[in-house]
């Protein structure tokens, strides 16, 4: 008899996903491979008859076909916050103490303590049961939407078990956890990666980040991987205690971390650290330290947070960790600007998940205080960072015959004279077109906070500049007249040309303030780039403007305002933004749009920390809207904005009467 296709649908993806939740949340398979591939044939089969039958939960759609170009601001509902870091014994004493100390006297405090996963927070939102939104941390209030990608890991529930939502209660709950990648999968990826001559990735974590970010889930899906949840929320009340909270993940089904303790004391407390940190490396995946949290929500709530950690929950990190390797010589690299930087050259040696060849030296002043030298067996260590560092000399193995380190007398890439600044460490080439400056330059104007042209990264902006295609970054906008010989260089080929000149094409779209950080005037970063870019509203204002106006801006220094007149008096940067200017670049800013003027002539005061925006941001929705921002409450004042932890300001806004809006009311008056 043939079976009522709906029915054997459900029948199918009922035990499909069992079967996905025993093997990938659980790791205890009850069936073949093959037994499973089974189902999903039948089922895949059952849905191409009946596709109207198909729905976003079936095993079948976890990984899409759709391209996410760009992926969405998501909003958070309630802040995803970071946790302070306490790196001693003493220092966990103190968390306890004030944990204490926040509390109604005598009460008594219990802690989880969880492991801390070396990874990319995410948050999951379910509605009705079904997986809708998820997102990365982003800033905290805003992330970006990741939910296709997110789908395709395996241990992700696309939906709940609902009987178990309806006793709960739980119709809307959003879920929080650490997207991760196993050390095997990444040093599988890495060994492909580096067979096919693609950049390798520093750690697992940044591994985990790049992989979340594709464009396509259906490479994503092939890069598995993995997530523990430790954190859940409802506007349901009636969660009480952290463990319990564990608990309920489980028992939806999601995938928790098991390591976790529910902890009576600090001792006990320490005492989880303490073991965690001996044996971290038995664990199939990275973790950095320990988290330990407040349980009962209710004192969670009571201690809230202070800007943007909890003071409820702190993260115990552990050492970094530390090798011993040979130093076999000491290079020195030119950056952008010049500089020369002592980088390491180490016989490779495997730590903490990757192999490490080299690592920096810092400068000279670093090598003589730790006495560096070539031949030396160092200890070098990898903390949370990604470059890692050399600690110490084994002073006891060093060779007889070996020597302090100096000073290069030339730049090592060009040979021309160097120079060093009075009030600096470092010492600088002085041939600005040194081929290392300039392929620095051109890939620093490439990069992601600049111009962000995709595929344009180091190895080709080598290639090309050895090649003689790229003299200067203004030359990037000339390539698309070299396409045929492009096309021709070994290992290119067309497609990869093609994507790389509609990237550059692609460029020209980026605003004044990026364009402005691109051009790597010294001094000027991504944010001071972006107060001289709408304070002078274009690069004629700006390269006419006095040192003194370029100070008068808030924020900007001396320092600042020195480079950017020395950049705009050097003839040849003239002639690469003349040449920029023709190819299309953005060298002004629109001036701001006014949105509406129902703030015509109101003056605002903000106080506090805003939680969906920043300050600087509230500013402008004020200043679009026709009002103005003043720094301190006065008569004059008509609103003030009150954030979290509003001090003074509040105080004397409710002195004088004057109208407070919480963030709530002001983003409704805006809407
Ligand atoms: S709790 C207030 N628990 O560590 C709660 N975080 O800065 C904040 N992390 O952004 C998070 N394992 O990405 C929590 N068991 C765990 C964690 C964990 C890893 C990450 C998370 C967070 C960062 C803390």
């Amino acid at each position: 008899m043939k079976k009522n296709p709906q029915h054997r649908i459900e029948e199918l993806r009922d035990l499909i996903r069992e079967h996905d939740h025993r093997y990938f949340v659980l790791a205890q398979p009850s069936i073949s491979d093959f037994e499973y591939d089974q189902l999903l044939k039948e089922l895949n089969q059952f849905e191409s008859e009946n596709p109207h039958l198909i729905t976003p939960d079936s095993p079948t759609q976890r990984v899409g076909s759709d391209l996410s170009k760009e992926f969405k601001p998501v909003q958070h509902k309630t802040q995803m916050l970071s946790l302070a870091n306490i790196y001693s014994e003493e220092e966990l004493v103190d968390f306890d103490r004030r944990v204490r100390e926040g509390l109604p006297q005598g009460e008594k405090v219990e802690y989880v303590c969880e492991l801390k996963i070396d990874g990319v927070s995410v948050s999951l939102r379910y509605i009705d049961g079904m997986l809708k939104v998820a997102a990365t941390r982003g800033d905290g209030a805003v992330g970006d939407e990741v939910t296709n990608n997110v789908r395709t890991i395996r241990s992700v529930p696309l939906s709940v078990k609902r009987n178990f939502l309806k006793d709960l209660l739980l119709d809307e709950f959003e879920v929080r956890g650490e997207v991760y990648m196993e050390l095997e999968t990444f040093k599988k990826l890495n060994e492909e990666r580096e067979l096919n001559g693609e950049k390798t990735f520093a750690n697992p974590r940044n591994s985990a980040a790049g992989t979340l970010k594709l464009q396509d889930p259906q490479v994503v899906a092939k890069r598995p991987l993995q997530i523990f949840l430790y954190y859940l929320f409802s506007e349901k009340d009636d969660l009480k205690y952290q463990h319990e909270n564990l608990q309920l993940l489980d028992l939806l089904g999601f995938r928790i971390n098991k390591n976790f303790r529910l902890c009576k004391n600090l001792d006990e407390v320490i005492e989880f650290c303490r073991e965690w940190e001996a044996k971290k490396d038995e664990l199939p995946y990275e973790i950095d330290g320990v988290v330990i949290k407040v349980n009962s929500l209710k004192q969670q709530k009571i201690l809230g947070n202070i800007a943007k950690s909890p003071r409820w929950a702190a993260a115990y990190k552990f050492k970094p960790k530390q090798a011993t390797t040979l130093l076999n010589n000491i290079t020195w690299q030119v950056g952008r600007t010049g500089s020369l930087t002592p980088v390491a050259e180490l016989k490779p040696i495997f730590l903490a998940g990757s192999t490490i060849s080299r690592a920096t030296l810092h400068n000279i002043d670093e090598i003589r205080r730790k006495d560096i030298r070539e031949g030396d067996l160092v200890v070098i260590e990898k903390g949370g960072d990604v470059i890692p560092k050399v600690v110490s000399v084994d002073l006891s193995k060093r060779s007889e015959n070996s020597e302090e380190i100096k000073l290069p007398n030339t730049c090592p890439a060009c040979g021309s004279k160097l120079f060093k600044p009075a009030d600096e460490v470092a010492v600088y080439c002085d041939n600005s077109l040194c081929p290392e400056q300039i392929k620095g330059r051109i890939l620093h104007f490439a990069s992601r906070g600049a111009m962000d042209i995709e595929g344009l990264g180091e190895a080709l902006v080598n290639l090309f500049v050895d090649l003689g295609f790229l003299h200067d970054y203004s030359d990037i906008y000339s390539l698309n007249q070299k396409r045929e010989k492009l096309v021709n260089i070994e290992r290119l080929g067309e497609k990869s040309i093609d994507n790389l000149l509609n990237a550059i094409e692609e460029s020209k779209k980026r605003s004044f303030d990026k364009v402005l950080f691109a051009l790597g005037i010294r001094y000027v970063g991504a944010g001071a780039a972006k107060k001289l870019a709408q304070h002078f509203l274009s690069i004629d204002k700006l390269s006419e403007a006095t040192e003194e106006e370029i100070e008068s801006i808030h924020e900007i220094g001396p320092s600042i305002s020195k480079s950017v007149k020395r950049f705009f008096s050097d003839e040849n940067n003239s002639k690469l933004i003349e040449r920029l200017n023709k190819a299309g670049i953005n060298f002004s800013l629109e001036k701001k749009e006014t949105e509406s003027s129902k703030f015509q002539g109101k003056y605002f005061v903000l106080t506090g920390t805003l939680f969906s925006m920043s300050r600087e941001e509230a500013k402008e929705k004020i200043e679009k809207n026709g009002g103005h921002v003043s720094s301190s409450v006065s008569r004059n004042t008509h609103y003030v904005i009150a954030g979290e932890n509003s001090g003074s300001k509040l105080d004397k806004a409710q002195k004088l009467d004057i109208t407070i809006l919480t963030e709530e009311q002001f983003l409704e008056l805006i809407k």
